[in-house]
């Protein structure tokens, strides 16, 4: 029997917590969970939604986000193309409650 893997995604600083289906992107995953991130395209190009990844890892749902390797390697990422492979910590202190 498969098991669907639910990551968890911790919004930093304010410490909210949101769960992600398998195929939810970060965005879509914290805004079922009532967190909005900022965002404009959510297609991984306009960088509206650009945030540092402070733990876990992602993995893209498109060959090249709109990041630079240098900032790929510094952890920032784009939550509206990223998908969670482990329970990640976002800083995005941007975010607001919306429920
Ligand atoms: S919302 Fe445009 S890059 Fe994420």
């Amino acid at each position: 029997m498969d098991e669907v893997k639910s990551r968890q995604i911790n919004v930093q600083p304010s410490g909210w917590q949101c769960m992600a289906g398998p195929d939810d992107s970060l965005l879509e995953a914290a805004l079922l969970s009532g967190v909005r991130l900022p965002n404009s395209c959510r297609n991984g190009t306009c960088r509206t939604c650009m945030c540092k990844l402070l733990q876990g890892s992602v993995s893209y749902r498109i060959e090249w986000p709109g990041l630079s390797a240098d900032e790929k390697s510094e952890g920032w990422i784009l939550p509206c193309v990223a998908l969670a492979e482990s329970d990640v910590t976002l800083d995005v202190p941007d975010a607001v409650k919306v429920f």
